[in-house]
């Protein structure tokens, strides 16, 4: 039972608050996803995250952690890695077999998934904030307050109960604790340092538009792409002059696999009031210098184009079989 206390929990967050305020990534999470597929069949996947960039993975066979970037380690020696993963492997391990032992008495129906988070970030105010939460089939089950596991409400009574269990089994959940509140700060700052010239680089956006699928009849759509870049955090925004149009939305960030950013923003609006709009770009890259892109113009210039090209190639089509004609009158 001991595991279960470890309980690791569950529940994923949306990487630290605060990224906003400081350039790149303030938080560092450790996600645990079990699978419980029938009473003799599961599996773990665990892996480490600074924000939103994952930084480590799980090799379940070697009980090892997988370092996906060069700086994973932070400023741990070897000897605290080897520890940290012989404690992680014990515990993965034990974690699926207490379930196992338990799923009748907690009622648990085969299929079913664990998840838990736990982990810190630097706090605005200074210092850092632990946490660790676990859900039940994605839904929120218990979390960690004042150093003791609470129950989710959403949970219900076999929340209580698995908490009043945990809570229990003092050891265990010390080295829960200290893990959460000594390790992770110390390790947050180390790897923060160390993959600061990563973490804290600047990438500008790529912008440019297009017309997406017509939304109706004498209407348009408008696409702005914002493509490539990091950190994260940007605004893009379709305006008239200085005017934010509400009618703006937004869409997921989308991660490209060189770890930027894609983002793309649309507008349905009458054909007819889409020139002089434009897309609007802002981000940390930019250094204050926002991307603006205006529809319109290069549509007019087609426009115009067009206009004086139909009536050209007409005109010359007429005028050739008027030529043709007359010569074949010509030849009789
Ligand atoms: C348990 O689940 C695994 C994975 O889905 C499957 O391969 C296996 O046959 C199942 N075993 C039983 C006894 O149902
Ligand atoms: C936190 O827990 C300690 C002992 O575990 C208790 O004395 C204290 O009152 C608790 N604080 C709050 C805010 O619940
Ligand atoms: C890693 O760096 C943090 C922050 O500077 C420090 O608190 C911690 O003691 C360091 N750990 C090691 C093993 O050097």
């Amino acid at each position: 039972m001991l595991l279960l206390l470890l309980l690791l929990p569950v529940v994923l967050c949306p990487g630290g608050g605060g990224e906003e305020a400081f350039q790149g990534p303030t938080s560092y999470h450790v996600i645990q996803i079990s699978s419980f597929a029938n009473s003799s069949w599961a599996q773990n996947q665990g892996s480490g995250w600074l924000g939103d960039l994952q930084i480590h993975g799980w090799d379940n066979d070697a009980g090892r952690a997988i370092f996906l970037k060069p700086w994973s380690k932070g400023n741990f020696s070897e000897e605290q890695v080897a520890e940290l993963e012989d404690i992680f492997q014990v515990y993965l391990t034990g974690f699926i077999l207490e379930v196992q032992n338990h799923a009748q008495e907690f009622q648990m129906e085969y299929p079913f998934e664990i998840q838990g988070i736990a982990g810190c970030g630097l706090h605005s105010g200074g210092g850092t904030v632990s946490f660790l939460r676990g859900a039940l089939g994605g839904v929120q089950f218990l979390s960690l307050k004042n150093h003791s596991c609470v129950p989710a409400p959403e949970g219900g009574s076999r929340a209580r109960r698995i908490c009043a269990l945990v809570n229990q089994y003092i050891g265990i959940w010390d080295i829960a604790m200290k893990l959460v509140f000594e390790t992770c700060p110390q390790y947050l700052l180390g790897v923060l340092d160390a993959g600061k010239a990563e973490l804290q680089r600047q990438v500008k956006p790529e912008a440019w538009l297009s017309r997406g699928p017509s939304p109706g009849p004498g209407r348009l759509l408008l696409m702005c792409h914002v493509s490539g870049f990091y950190p994260k955090p940007v605004w893009a925004m379709w305006m008239r002059g200085e005017q934010e149009q509400p009618g703006t939305q937004r869409g997921d960030l989308l991660p490209h696999a060189d770890e930027t950013w894609y983002l793309r923003v649309t507008l349905d609006v009458a054909a007819k009031e889409a020139a002089g709009l434009s897309c609007r770009v802002r981000h940390s890259s930019l250094g204050g210098q926002d991307l603006v892109l205006y529809w319109g113009n290069p549509i007019s210039v087609g426009l115009i184009s067009l206009a004086v090209i139909v009536p050209l190639l007409i005109l010359l089509t007429v005028l050739t079989f008027w030529f043709l004609r007359r010569r074949s009158y010509q030849s009789i």
